[in-house]
C-alpha cells in the first residue's frame, strides 16, 4: 500500500508540538545533565524522554517502518532500506541547558533511501520548518521561495568557530580562507535550525567539520525544495548511517565553497 505523505506530514507535526509542550514543561523543573564523549557532549532526561516519546508513537500508529535516532532508544540500523524516521530529539542540547532557548526537534521520513518529509521545529521561536519531497517548504503557513544567489564575498555563513582553533581539524586552513573571505560568519549551535536557516534565506550556507545523519536529514529535505545543495566537503552524496563532513549552500556558493576552500584538507 502506498504511503500518504501528507497525512504522515500531519501527524508528524501533532507529535512535534506535542513533544515541544513536554518539553517546555520540563524547563519548570531542575534538568538533569550528563556528559557522553567528552565533558561538552550533554545529554538530558529530556533528550531521552522526547525521542522515546517519538519511538512509541511511530511503533504504534507505522508499526513496519524503522527508526533511527541520537539517543539509541531503537537498535542501529544497518540500511535504508524500506521507510526510515530520522529523528534528533533535541538539536542543540547545549543550548538548552544552558540558554533554555535556540534548539530544536528535528524529523526526517525516508523512503528507500530518498528524503520524504523532513520538520525541523524551533521550539521556543515556534516556527516549523517543514517540506513534503517536491511540494515546496514552508516555515509555519509561509512558503520559502527557491534561493536566489549571493557571491562568496557578500555571504554569511553558518560555522562554529570552535573548528578554527582545533589542532587536530585537518580542515582548520581551509575554513580560516574562507572565514577571511565572506562578509561574516554566525552560530546558533543547532545544526538543524542552521540548515533550515540556509533554507530560508536567513544564511547563505553552513559547514560542520562533523555532523551526524539526525543532524542534517531533515534539513536536507527543505534545501532540495529549494535549490540548495548539501554534500560532504568533497562534494559527495551525504550517507544518512554515518558520521561526516557537511557543507550545504546556495547551489553557486556551495560549487566555490568545495572547489576553492573545503574540497582539500590542507
Ligand atoms: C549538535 C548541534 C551543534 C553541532 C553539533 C551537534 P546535539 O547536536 O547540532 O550545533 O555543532 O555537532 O552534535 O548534540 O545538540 O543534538
Ligand atoms: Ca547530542
Ligand atoms: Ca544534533
Ligand atoms: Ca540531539
Amino acid at each position: 500500500m502506498s504511503i500518504d505523505w501528507l497525512e504522515l506530514e500531519k501527524t508528524a507535526r501533532n507529535w512535534i508540538y506535542e513533544a515541544a509542550s513536554l518539553i517546555k514543561q520540563s524547563l519548570a523543573n531542575p534538568i538533569q545533565i550528563e556528559s557522553k564523549s567528552n565533558p561538552d557532549d550533554l545529554v538530558t532526561e529530556v533528550d531521552r524522554a522526547v525521542e522515546s516519546f517519538f519511538y512509541h508513537k511511530i511503533q504504534k500508529t507505522y508499526p513496519k517502518h524503522l527508526f533511527l535516532g541520537e539517543e539509541g532508544v531503537a537498535e542501529e540500523l544497518d540500511s535504508l532500506k524500506g521507510t526510515v524516521w530520522i529523528i534528533d530529539p533535541i538539536d542543540g542540547t547545549m543550548n538548552f541547558v544552558h540558554q533554555r532557548y535556540n534548539f530544536a526537534i528535528s524529523v526526517a521520513v525516508y523512503h528507500e533511501g530518498v528524503g520524504m518529509v523532513g520538520l525541523i521545529y524551533d521550539v521556543m521561536n515556534d516556527e516549523l520548518f517543514h517540506a513534503i519531497r517536491d511540494q515546496g517548504a514552508y516555515i509555519n503557513d509561509e512558503e520559502l521561495v527557491p534561493v536566489k544567489e549571493r557571491p562568496l564575498h557578500e555571504s554569511i555563513i553558518g560555522l562554529n568557530a570552535k573548528w578554527l582553533v582545533q589542532e587536530k581539524n585537518p580542515y582548520r586552513n581551509p575554513l580560516k580562507a574562507l572565514v577571511r573571505d565572506v562578509r561574516s560568519i554566525r552560530s546558533y549551535g543547532s545544526a538543524a535550525i542552521e540548515i533550515a536557516y540556509v533554507a530560508a534565506d536567513r544564511l547563505d550556507g553552513y559547514i560542520s567539520v562533523n555532523l551526524s545523519p539526525w543532524d542534517y536529514a531533515a534539513g536536507v529535505i527543505l534545501l532540495e525544495e529549494v535549490g540548495c545543495r548539501a554534500s560532504t566537503f568533497k562534494g559527495e552524496h551525504l550517507d544518512f548511517l554515518q558520521k561526516s563532513t557537511v557543507i550545504v549552500g546556495k547551489p553557486d556558493l556551495h560549487k566555490e565553497m568545495v572547489s576553492s576552500y573545503v574540497g582539500e584538507e590542507l
